[in-house]
């Protein structure tokens, strides 16, 4: 039943309290890319929780958001994403955490898909442990967690993302307008695999975003199946690790949702935005 869940958990919540330490101190910012941050407390966390896979699972592979990649050719690859919300935590908004999941036939083929077999989601701000193994169902800080009973957009609450990487190229601001018109809301929160544990724990009864990596989706994605989600590309089909697009719901609003999406993108009965400059001229 604890194959991986305590290791796992127990390299999480170290790497939980580093990060919190630098956040304490409120350390600088590099950047990547355009807006693309990263900071010693990423680097310190990834170098952490590296050495303690290594160490338990030395037969493992390994994939890290900054930088690690060890034995490409492993059956099983760990994915690590030392700190998912490195913009908040940068900024002192506390909503960041540590994601790590182990994936089997990390290089799937047409015979062998891949498996995510265990995932953890540490959140140290809220002192929140998100735990998974496949086919053991999904935990909030050892308790048992379900996805939402909601059963239409309508009255849902649902979560999306923008990318730091390529903005420009990204179309999802016309999706997060349409579902705002069409739900009860859309948070932007900024760390996705936080906003995955919340469809999974029933906070939000859908997340979706572009153009995410492997990192960042799988505990995540792991969570909201085990907890009785459904995730998919936006069309439906099945999604992988390298799907580029996520779709994750209680289940219940999934065909919902992708009516509404394939709608989008066909660019029909959508909501116009109102124009800023007609707007000006109504005010007083
Ligand atoms: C980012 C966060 C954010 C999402 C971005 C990711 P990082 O990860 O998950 O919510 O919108 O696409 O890159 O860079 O903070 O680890
Ligand atoms: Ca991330
Ligand atoms: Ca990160």
């Amino acid at each position: 039943m604890t194959h991986y869940r305590q290791d796992i958990e127990a390299i999480a919540r170290e790497a939980g309290a580093l990060v919190m330490d630098y956040f304490a101190r409120r350390i600088t910012f590099e950047y990547k890319g355009e807006v693309d941050l990263v900071t010693e407390a990423d680097r310190a966390s990834e170098k952490l929780i590296v050495e303690r896979l290594r160490a338990r699972w030395p037969e493992h592979g390994i994939v890290a958001e900054e930088g690690t990649r060890s034995d490409p050719g492993a059956d099983y690859r760990w994915y690590v994403d030392p700190l998912d919300g490195t913009t908040n935590f940068a900024h002192g908004y506390p909503v960041f955490c540590i994601s790590i999941a182990l994936v089997r036939n990390a290089t799937p083929t047409s015979e062998k898909d891949e498996q995510l077999e265990a995932g953890v989601l540490y959140d140290p701000t809220r002192d929140e442990m998100f735990a998974a193994e496949r086919g053991q169902g999904a935990t909030l800080n050892g308790k048992p967690i379900h996805v939402s009973p909601t059963k239409n957009l309508a009255e849902s609450i649902l979560g999306t993302g923008f990318p730091s990487h390529k903005r420009h190229h990204n179309p999802n601001v016309h999706f997060y307008h349409q579902i705002t018109l069409r739900s009860h809301g859309v948070r932007r929160a900024g760390s996705a695999a936080l906003d995955l544990a919340n469809v999974a724990c029933g906070r939000y009864d859908g997340f979706w975003e572009f153009n995410l990596n492997p990192w960042d989706t799988a505990a995540g994605v792991l969570l909201v199946r085990e907890a009785g989600g459904r995730v998919t590309r936006f069309d439906g089909s099945p999604f992988r690790l390298d799907s580029r697009e996520v779709l994750a719901t209680n289940g219940l609003i999934h065909q919902e949702l992708m009516t509404n999406f394939e709608e989008i993108f066909a660019g029909r009965g959508l909501e116009e935005l109102p124009s800023p400059t007609e707007y000006a001229k109504t005010r007083s």
